[in-house]
């Protein structure tokens, strides 16, 4: 439609069509009687007006369900304007790739992107219109269990991962209309949510301006730039009032400094949760605080339905802010092409795009082998395909592993590891519960695969600890078969980094392969035999202790700076633990041996006109080949606030086969020198400055230049 006519039908609208039309209800909320609906049910009974004009519907579960309920729906609204049906895809819909933490690990954007229309696509088939996706949050702190749910600790990484699905859910600018395999995306929790009092969901947040724009919205401001269509704000709070209900927030950042052009939609009951806080006596005034923050649309409180309207009448609430936001809803739903097609050329006798297909099953497996981390290798993987292999521990053969917030994924679906391993090995015994430690009743094994972890439910949203350790009694399951004498080779599933202080010693070698989703199995069998090479980088720093986190590699310098390996009294560490974490930020293994070469500049002196080049050799002297990320650091060595030592500004990833060298190189610029300064610009500051290249943040050759 022609966005002309959008005004056209805003001036048509009656108040009670417009708040009805910036309203989102699940499905269960719907009356239906012989399939007609009729009203809205239980806590949110409203009148009929506001269900005749719903502006949207979350998690229906089922195409036919869709497709009944925009018909049902455009029967009875008076304008004919469709509903737009929102779902949470996070990692796939059907065929669920790994959790948003492993996709992180992949390092790599291109596939990522790939991965988000496809699992984009599936969901478009059945009949989902936008994503509650990219969740954008900085997670520092894993015993938050939505840890699972981002790319990790670094504000570089997640804003190239959520550039990236944006544009894959909703691929060119202006195509959402005529593709149907592409989705809208709605960018979340805006801002800060990660950063949760002692990693608990939902509690406190109270973090400083410079660390929200340093840290906080860098990934925001690259999904927007990318063109998502939505965003959440989150559950929690921003200088003290939740974001939902703030006009810094979704005025001042959002509209001036990010310049997002979309509709906003709050999380699910958020404006009701502001009575919870009290800083709302009822829905009407929750609405109120909401509405003129600049949310645009209410998901599922019900507090727009009942207070917007008498919030207007007086006259707390101007009708051209209700107008604005309508609008911007009109204007999704005209970008998606429903005033159009309602179904988006999914109505019957219509295109269907794959679902749970060779194609996107096979990418759900290479992400998945991108996606795992090699921790610790004694020269044991990869196994030859005769050897004997004894599968156990409680992951061993669990379909469990697709990861939280799965959507439609089956575990029926998923491949357990030893599944995959049967399909790959000759000889693959399963050992469910290891009673014994005697050798000689393993004397028909060579190498034990133990599938170890946390389970899928003990991550996710509300899924939050207080100890990340790997559970005692696995830890005891591993002590019972070291006594074997057999090398055991220890995959770890988890939503989160877990502490494995107290195992690493007990294994051979270590995969850590989050939950990677429908493939899994096949993809740790193609690692553990060599047919994929491992590639995964950690995208967040894994602490010795629970005790150490939050913890996180671009902590601000302090003054008193600790030395491990000389430590003294009065400096920033603990009389318990080291400082230095169990494995870093940007750490993983190959089965190659790559040694960096002397990195080379062409020049010391950075300008504004020139940047500086810097060369380095990688020679893979072994017999595997390797994909390396290679990661450069940068950081100025005197700064106007306190800031870290260096922050991640660039990596390459590089195939490097079995015996050859290949050399890169980095530009560096005046822009990796940028940081927030106290007035909120971001620029750099001049003098002296260090990089860093290597592979991983604590293993790096240094060079020191200077910026005029
Ligand atoms: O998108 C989610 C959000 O991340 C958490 N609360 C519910 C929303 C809709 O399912």
């Amino acid at each position: 439609m022609d966005k002309s006519k959008l005004n056209q039908l805003l001036v048509q609208m009656s108040l009670e069509e417009k708040i009805g039309q910036l309203t989102q209800f699940t499905p269960q909320y719907l009356g239906r009687e012989n399939g007609e609906l009729t009203g809205v049910l239980g806590d949110f009974e409203v009148e009929q007006v506001y269900l005749d004009s719903l502006g949207s519907i979350l998690n229906a579960d089922s195409f036919e369900d869709m497709v009944e309920i925009q018909r049902e729906h455009l029967k009875h609204d008076r304008l004919k304007i469709p509903l737009v049906f929102m779902r949470d895809i996070i990692h796939g819909y059907r065929t669920i790739f790994p959790i948003p933490l492993g996709l992180g690990a992949t390092f790599d954007p291109d596939l990522i992107e790939e991965m988000a229309h496809q699992s984009g696509s599936e969901a478009a088939s059945e009949g989902v219109q936008v994503t509650f996706s990219p969740m954008a949050d900085l997670s520092r702190d894993a015993r938050w269990g939505r840890v699972m749910e981002g790319t990790g600790e670094d504000s570089f990484l997640n804003a190239k991962m959520s550039a990236s699905m944006v544009k894959g859910y909703q691929g060119q600018p202006g195509i959402l209309a005529h593709d149907p395999s592409r989705i809208a995306a709605c960018v979340k929790h805006y801002a800060g949510y990660g950063a949760v009092l002692a990693g608990r969901d939902y509690s406190t947040v109270d973090f400083s301006r410079i660390t929200l724009y340093q840290d906080y919205l860098p990934a925001f401001q690259s999904a927007i730039e990318a063109g998502a269509k939505l965003v959440m704000p989150a559950f929690t709070l921003f200088e003290g009032v939740p974001a939902t209900a703030s006009k810094y927030l979704l005025k001042e950042v959002l509209r001036e400094y990010l310049k997002f052009d979309g509709a906003t939609i709050s999380d699910w009951g958020s404006v009701d949760k502001f009575i919870t806080m009290h800083i709302a006596g009822n829905q009407q005034r929750a609405s109120e605080l909401a509405l003129n923050a600049g949310l645009d649309m209410d998901m599922m409180s019900g507090a727009f339905v009942r207070g917007l309207k008498q919030a207007v009448a007086e006259g707390a609430v101007d009708v051209a802010d209700i107008d604005t936001a309508v609008y911007r809803m009109l204007e999704l739903k005209n970008d998606l092409g429903l005033f159009e097609d309602p179904y988006r050329q999914f109505g019957e006798n219509h295109a269907t795009n794959e679902v749970f297909g060779e194609k996107i099953r096979a990418n759900a497996r290479k992400v998945a082998t991108k996606s795992i981390v090699l921790l610790k290798n004694k020269n044991v993987l990869p196994l030859d395909t005769k050897i004997r292999i004894g599968v156990t521990g409680p992951l061993g053969d669990s379909q469990k592993i697709l990861g939280a917030w799965s959507s439609l994924g089956k575990h029926s679906d998923a491949v357990s590891l030893a599944t995959g391993l049967q399909k790959q090995f000759d000889h693959v015994e399963l050992i469910p519960l290891p009673t014994s430690s005697d050798p000689a009743d393993y004397a028909n094994i060579d190498v034990i695969v133990a599938g170890l972890g946390e389970r899928e439910d003990d991550t996710g949203e509300s899924a939050c600890k207080t100890n990340i350790e790997l559970p005692e009694d696995q830890v005891v399951l591993l002590k019972r078969l070291q006594h074997t004498g057999k090398t055991i080779v220890g995959v770890i599933f988890a939503g989160r980094p877990l502490v494995l202080t107290n195992v690493v010693g007990l294994l051979d070698a270590i995969l850590y392969a989050w939950f990677p989703g429908t493939e899994g199995g096949n993809a740790l069998a193609d690692l553990i035999s060599g047919v994929s090479l491992p590639q995964g980088r950690l995208p967040m720093t894994f602490p010795r202790a629970s005790g150490q986190v939050p913890i996180y590699y671009n902590t601000p310098r302090n003054g008193s700076p600790a030395n491990d390996q000389n430590p003294s009294k009065f400096t920033s560490r603990y009389v318990d633990c080291e400082n230095a974490p169990l494995f870093s930020f940007g750490y993983g293994l190959g089965y190659g041996d790559v040694h960096y070469g002397t990195p080379t500049i062409d020049n010391k002196v950075l300008t504004d006109n020139r940047d500086i080049k810097i060369e380095i050799a990688l020679n893979n002297t072994s017999m595997y080949g390797s994909i390396e990320t290679i990661q450069c650091y940068a950081g100025s060595s005197i700064t106007e606030i306190v800031r870290p030592e260096v922050e991640l500004k660039h990596w390459q990833q590089v195939e490097i086969p079995a015996g050859s060298t290949k050399k890169i190189t980095f530009t560096i610029s005046s822009d990796d020198l940028a940081y927030v300064h106290s007035d909120l610009n971001r620029e750099a500051d001049k003098g002296a400055f260090i990089v860093r290249i290597g592979s991983s943040a604590t293993n790096y050759q240094e060079l020191s230049l200077v910026y005029r």
